[in-house]
């Protein structure tokens, strides 16, 4: 713990920690008042991207006319299988796993500095060789299993029937989201490397909260001290973080020493590509889909047995923040507690419209893909 403080670069010694923590302390305190929003983005939700796109554009270039309200929150995206897709992020911009994760230690917590002494630009306290250990531990986490002894039995026949019209036209599942392992591959890259394919809809087709997207794909931001590297003094803040977060990831490669076959170990065998798709949401693999809940990407549909309804059967407000599971539904017991929050689904950015592949479906065969979504 100490010598995780000490590794930010913040202190030197043991007597320095005390004002290093509060230093810290203060520069975590200022950002979440930067980034305050009006619309509460209550438990297992945050709009990372808004934070952190503040704090890139607005603190570390010193330029706080490009902060704007995070108004976009999305729910924290489960971690097993990560490493092995082809794209990550709920827009599929990331294809190497290793500038995610700078990106998020920068959104949270991580100093750099982007102003000054050109030979300073780009240094940051992210680490990037234990952001490498990070994803290389998350290789081998695996999906929770539903555990029956606790949860209830899984009614194999209703299950089997689940997984039939999964695979059928009729429900289309398949067509977009892969079930459980094994699971199909893209072909091998330069590298020899393959991935779990991600497939990416236009939010147009699918018609969920489009709020994400748009904040993403149109939020602009002046470049400063970047004018040069972005060869524009007004930018797209979505490449132009890619860049950011790409120079600190070389720079530190650099500091580091690492031989060619180490850059590429750390990058995950992969070449940076710029996106999966545009304006798009992702569909990815369901396996241990039955303890993620609340759905979709900006946590809107309180289990799965709603996800499959129509929109307007689905509920237009529910708490969140029990701890209580609901396995009839499967998802989270929505009623209030001391600790809960209200996810109200008409307030921006909170729209639990679209996807509305179940909508056809008999009540009966929803409930066949509910008992079939419990054991993947
Ligand atoms: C046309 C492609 C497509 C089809 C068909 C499709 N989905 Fe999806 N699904 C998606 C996309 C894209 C998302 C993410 C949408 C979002 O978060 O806004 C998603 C999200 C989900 C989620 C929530 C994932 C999460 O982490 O919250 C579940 C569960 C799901 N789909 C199950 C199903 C089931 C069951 C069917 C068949 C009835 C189905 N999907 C049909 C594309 C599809």
């Amino acid at each position: 713990m100490g010598a995780g403080v000490l590794r930010t670069g913040l202190a030197v010694d043991r007597a320095g920690v005390p004002s290093a923590s509060r230093q810290s302390r203060s520069g975590i305190t200022a950002s979440f008042q930067r980034s305050r929003s009006p619309s509460p983005y209550g438990f297992g939700r945050l709009d990372a991207f808004g934070i952190l796109t503040n704090e890139v554009v607005g603190t570390a270039l010193g330029m706080p006319e490009n902060v704007r309200v995070p108004n976009a929150p999305v729910s924290y995206p489960f971690l097993w299988n990560t490493p092995q897709l082809e794209w990550v992020q709920w827009n599929g911009t990331v294809h190497i796993p290793l500038l995610r994760n700078i990106g998020e230690v920068l959104g949270v917590f991580a100093q750099l500095t982007l102003t000054g002494a050109p030979a300073d630009r780009f240094k940051s306290s992210a680490d990037v060789h234990n952001l490498f250990l990070l994803e290389m531990q998350l290789e081998s986490l695996e999906p929770p299993r539903w555990p029956e002894h606790i949860l209830g039995a899984v009614d194999r026949e209703r299950a089997a029937r689940g997984k039939a019209l999964f695979e059928s036209e009729a429900a289309g599942c398949s067509a977009c989201h892969s079930a459980a392992p094994p699971y199909p591959l893209t072909s091998d890259n330069e590298y020899g490397r393959r991935f779990i394919p991600i497939t990416m809809v236009p939010f147009t087709a699918l018609g969920t909260d489009s709020q994400a997207i748009l904040d993403f794909s149109i939020r602009t931001a002046n470049t400063g001290p970047l004018t040069e590297v972005a060869g524009t003094d007004v930018a797209l803040t979505g490449p132009l973080s890619k860049v950011v977060f790409q120079e600190v990831m070389k720079r530190q490669f650099a500091e580091l020493g690492l031989s060619e076959l180490e850059q590429l170990e750390h990058s995950g065998f992969r070449d940076d590509r710029e996106q999966a798709r545009v304006l798009s949401y992702k569909a990815g693999p369901l396996a241990g889909i039955w303890a993620t809940a609340p759905y979709l990407h900006n946590g809107s549909v309180p289990n799965l047995y709603e996800l499959l309804l129509p929109t307007e059967q689905r509920s237009k407000m529910f708490h969140v923040g029990s701890r209580e599971f609901d396995p009839a539904h499967v998802g989270l017991d929505t009623s209030q507690g001391e600790h809960t929050s209200l996810l109200d689904t008409s307030v921006r950015g909170n729209s639990n419209a679209g996807h509305t592949f179940g909508s056809a479906l008999s009540d009966d065969q929803r409930w066949d893909l509910v008992e079939y979504l419990k054991t993947l």
